[in-house]
């Protein structure tokens, strides 16, 4: 089975490939009658998400030309020439795993005799032997990547290209995605190993790229190459290849809409919350079935597992498992599953994930699996790894998702395992419940209330209780990954037994409060926190908390529904405290939007 999605091709045999945990960084290519250098750079652009470390293109013609550059996509197209008709490119955009991310190791890169250039998606396993084959004939790597490898062994092959493709393809070990161009010859050489790829002809030419979002502008359709496969694409054919023959093989429509330009996806992202609870809202309610919650209700063991903000909505989750269905469940850091005792046929293993495609959380999804347990994925991507690997999905339709800061994908988590945990307990989430939840938060990104300068300080402390504890680590989480201050959560009744020793009076706390019950207690910690010189502020769906400064949320009759509404004003602070320290949100440093390295 193959289905295109934003993330491209993900078959059963790429889950089980050791190699493509190497694949963090976003190929194209174009051929055809239209302007070359635009079509790709516009492609760099929207694949700019799975690493922007370094990018590069070259320029098909009578003699190639390569432009590459540490840094992102905008650098690149500063330094590319105005004008210069080309019909033939390849782009790369870069997540370093191996080798600095600087101009010399960007890709593409140039074969020994300069005819020929590569843009790699991958780790070649056997690099040292093939480095050693090129040294024993006198060729030497300028980069310290394994990718320029491919460029020299297509040189020496020599010959028919295509040919060239298929023995340098097949000689490569591990994950070797690669596109191709030669100087004088308009065709882009396509192989893929690994890494997923897509072909599609359209009106004005061919396309090459490992994320079908890259080809939605372009095309309707796509196919999706195998191992092994390669292609050569052209303005007039796109003809795909394996073991020497050609092969004919059909097209997928591309289920995706490729995200609006826009100044900051966080922004839109976040302003897109509401609208993205009513699309999870219809299509959890279409898949919640009563199967799924017998099949919670009898498992001796419930398991939720997610990394970084999707763990976050497994710790939510189990929470309300246990308090509104009495299903004891345990929330596993995915990286952390293989910690815990193996799990057997009797345990239901649920798995969140946005993208559907981190390497840590399919790892343990097919762990699960192979011990026997039914597995369930939370996902954004309806034909993602995780989705095609699980034996239920509940698909979250929060549409894309391209800031690297998870935010309307948590909520549409959160909304998620809510429905799930009540149809466990035997109960629905009714619609008006829904809109009052929706117009909560249309009210909450409106206000946006919570932040002060003072916040931009790495003394900023998260505290709550339960589900606000959950909420807290999220809101820490966020402010790390994209102020790069130092943010921490505790658990409110933790202080005492120890982090308190960290407060002093240049110290700001935020105080989470969404539950009545949790009130006494948590004025309580206010108060010692205040005594100590902090300086508290509330955020409070539930009543005063004896802060400095208390932000109230939007009032909400559900208790388990609030920390959808508390993580907002968080999401916001995040926001606003990366902009004012002049950074970008979107593209936080060391990161990248989908984290395919184990
Ligand atoms: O695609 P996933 O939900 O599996 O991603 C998991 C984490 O990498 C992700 O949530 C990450 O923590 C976010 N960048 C946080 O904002």
């Amino acid at each position: 089975m193959s289905l295109v999605n934003i993330y491209g091709e993900f078959s059963c045999a790429k889950f089980l490939c050791p190699a493509y945990k190497y694949c963090m960084c976003g190929i194209v290519g174009y051929s055809g009658s239209q302007n070359a250098k635009a079509i790709v750079m516009d492609g760099l652009r929207t694949l700019e998400y799975r690493g922007y470390d370094s990018a590069g293109v070259a320029l098909g013609g009578d003699r190639l030309k390569v432009f590459k550059t540490a840094g992102r996509v905008n650098a690149l197209d500063a330094m590319l020439p105005a004008g210069g008709a080309c019909h033939t490119a390849i782009g790369h955009t870069r997540w370093a795993t191996h080798g600095k991310p600087n101009a010399v190791n960007a890709h593409p890169h140039l074969s020994y005799d300069k005819k020929i250039a590569v843009v790699h998606n991958g780790v070649l396993e056997n690099c040292a032997e093939l480095k050693s084959e090129l040294a024993g004939k006198g060729i030497s790597c300028v980069s310290e990547t394994d990718s320029e490898l491919l460029a020299h062994l297509l040189a020496l092959e020599g010959g028919d290209m295509l040919e060239a493709v298929r023995r340098v393809g097949g000689k490569a070990k591990g994950s070797a995605t690669f596109l191709a161009i030669r100087e004088g010859d308009p065709a882009v050489y396509v192989f893929r190993k690994g890494a997923s790829m897509l072909v599609a002809k359209g009106e004005y030419g061919s396309f090459a790229a490992s994320d079908g979002l890259a080809l939605a502008r372009y095309v309707g359709t796509a196919t999706v190459l195998q191992d092994d496969e390669y292609a050569r694409i052209t303005h007039d054919v796109c003809a795909i290849f394996k073991d020497g023959a050609r092969i004919f093989k059909s097209s997928t429509p591309l289920r995706v809409s490729p995200p609006k330009e826009c100044a900051c996806h966080m922004r839109a992202e976040i302003d897109e919350i509401p609208a993205a609870l009513e699309r999870t809202y219809l299509k959890v309610s279409e898949a919640l079935d009563d199967e799924l919650a017998d099949r919670v209700r009898r498992a001796k063991r419930v398991m939720l597992a997610g990394c970084g903000t999707a763990f976050h909505a497994c710790r939510y989750g189990k929470l309300l498992l246990e308090q509104m269905a009495g299903i004891c469940a345990e929330a596993v850091a995915a990286s952390e599953a293989d910690e815990g005792a193996p799990v057997d046929g009797d345990t239901l293993a649920l798995f969140v994930t946005q993208s559907g495609e981190t390497a840590d959380t399919l790892l343990a999804m097919k762990r699960c699996a192979e011990g026997g347990a039914y597995t369930v994925a939370v996902t954004n991507v309806e034909s993602s790894g995780a989705a095609l690997a699980a034996d239920k999905t509940l698909f979250l339709d929060a549409g894309a998702e391209v800031a690297v800061a998870a935010t309307k994908s948590y909520c549409c988590q959160l909304l998620a395992v809510n429905m799930l945990a009540r149809r466990v307990a035997g109960d629905i989430l009714r619609e008006e419940e829904l809109k009052k939840l929706t117009n909560g938060a249309k009210e909450c990104i409106a206000r946006c209330e919570l932040f002060e300068k003072r916040m931009l300080t790495d003394k900023l402390f998260l505290v709550g209780r339960g589900q606000d504890l959950v909420t807290a680590k999220e809101g820490a989480l966020k402010l790390k990954e994209i102020t790069y201050r130092q943010a921490e959560a505790y658990a409110a009744g933790e202080l005492k037994h120890g982090p308190i020793a960290l407060i002093d009076s240049e110290s700001t706390v935020i105080a989470l409060a969404t539950r009545e019950d949790c009130l006494p207690r948590m004025r309580a910690t206010v108060s010692e926190l205040r005594s100590r010189g902090a300086y508290v502020v509330g955020l409070s769906g539930a009543g005063d908390l004896g802060a400095d400064k208390t932000v109230f949320l939007p009032s909400l009759e559900d208790v388990t529904l609030r920390p959808i509404l508390c993580v907002l004003p968080l999401q916001e602070l995040a926001l606003c405290s990366s902009l004012c320290l002049g950074l970008d949100p979107d593209k936080p440093r060391n990161l990248a939007k989908s984290v395919t390295v184990i």
